[in-house]
């Protein structure tokens, strides 16, 4: 190689001595050294991993989030222009709760958090939940009317009141019994997960306006969904948020006690008011105001079914005084109905 120009010495080089003309930094080597050991240590081969990774094509960004099946998921069943939006809207909103789960479950499998963690994360939830309210505009505003009445009767009978995720969100929030049917409550206070199950209150809530049945969308959801949610109810029973907010409580300071329930109220809030209120008043817009007007796809008596004043869900009643629960969504209520009579 003597007389060759210096620039094109590691043309001419093997892999491991081009390797060795190379600098490492003591800390890269370091880094190597790690790497080497983990792979290692699980009684595997280093160099078929280096092997590997020279093979790899580089990330980029629409493979990486699935762009093209991301975008292949919107199937409209009409071709009313409008039907998209309601569809890629529900989306959003799944991976929403997607993101609600992800922070429920990092505090359900850890038995040991922090009080900065766990209300870092509710702080994450509320902020889910913040979005989703603040952009319900896209719904109720968003879609010509007409339109969506043209296709509607095309889903039947599909309803949101299929998302199995808000109902999974639910039981990882607060004890069965808060969400068992407010009527029921008294009689299942005591009894085990799969009797609280029977009275949880959609199974209950979900009826037919014409003959009081269960609406058929509440039949096929229970057919598709029940024994997954009965075990995800006794999944939750010993780790859902409020079990891990009593552990918590008491090893925090006053204050951040305080910082814990302003936390947790305000996902009551979220919750059980603020989304409630914003659909309820969405499907008002499209579905009117009289029961008799137009029935939903669902088919239920939504209008006695929806609104929190009347299903008066609380995941965490213990925060609140007895005032706030008797006026439970009321004030809310007023405030759209006035709204929607002006
Ligand atoms: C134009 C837009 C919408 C209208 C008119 C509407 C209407 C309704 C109605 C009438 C119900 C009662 C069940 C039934 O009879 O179908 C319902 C339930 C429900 N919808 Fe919607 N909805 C809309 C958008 C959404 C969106 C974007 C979501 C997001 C996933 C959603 C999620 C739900 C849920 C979770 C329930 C059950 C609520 C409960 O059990 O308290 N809805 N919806």
């Amino acid at each position: 190689m003597g007389g060759l120009p210096h620039a094109l010495f590691p043309v001419f080089l093997n892999q491991t001595q081009l390797i060795a003309t190379m600098e490492w930094s003591p800390d890269l080597m370091k880094k190597l050294e790690a790497l080497r050991s983990k792979i290692e240590q699980t009684g595997q081969d280093f160099e078929t991993y280096v092997n590997g990774w020279q093979l790899q094509r580089f990330q980029n960004y629409w493979d990486y989030i699935q762009l093209d099946t991301l975008l292949s998921l919107q199937r409209p069943v009409t071709q009313v222009e409008d039907e998209p939006i309601f569809i890629i809207y529900h989306q959003i909103t799944e991976l929403y709760f997607k993101l609600a789960r992800i922070e429920i479950d990092a505090i359900a499998k850890n038995e040991a958090n922090t009080v900065a963690d766990f209300t870092e994360r509710i702080h994450r939830i509320n902020r889910y939940f913040g979005a989703l309210r603040g952009s319900f505009g896209v719904m109720e505003l968003g879609m010509k009317k007409e339109e969506f009445l043209a296709f509607r009767d095309a889903l039947a009978p599909a309803s949101g009141f299929q998302s199995v995720q808000y109902r999974i969100i639910e039981l990882g929030c607060a004890p069965l019994i808060n969400i068992v049917s407010e009527s029921r409550r008294e009689e299942l206070a005591d009894a085990s997960i799969e009797d609280q199950m029977e009275g949880i209150y959609w199974k209950n809530g979900a009826t037919r306006e014409d003959n009081g049945k269960p609406a058929y969308t509440a039949t096929q959801f229970m057919d598709k969904y029940w024994d997954d949610l009965l075990f995800t109810a006794e999944a939750y029973e010993h780790c859902n948020i409020w079990v891990r907010f009593q552990e918590l409580k008491t090893k925090a300071s006053d204050d951040e006690r305080r910082q814990l329930e302003d936390a947790l109220r305000a996902l009551d809030l979220n919750i059980n008011v603020n989304w409630p209120l914003q659909h309820y008043k969405t499907a008002v817009r499209y579905l009117s105001k009289k029961p008799t007007d137009i029935p939903a796809t669902g088919g239920t008596n939504w209008q006695k079914y929806l609104p929190p004043r009347f299903q008066r869900r609380i995941f965490f009643p213990e925060l609140w005084t007895a005032e706030q629960k008797a006026e439970w969504g009321k004030s809310w209520v007023h405030e759209v109905l006035a709204e929607l009579e002006s």
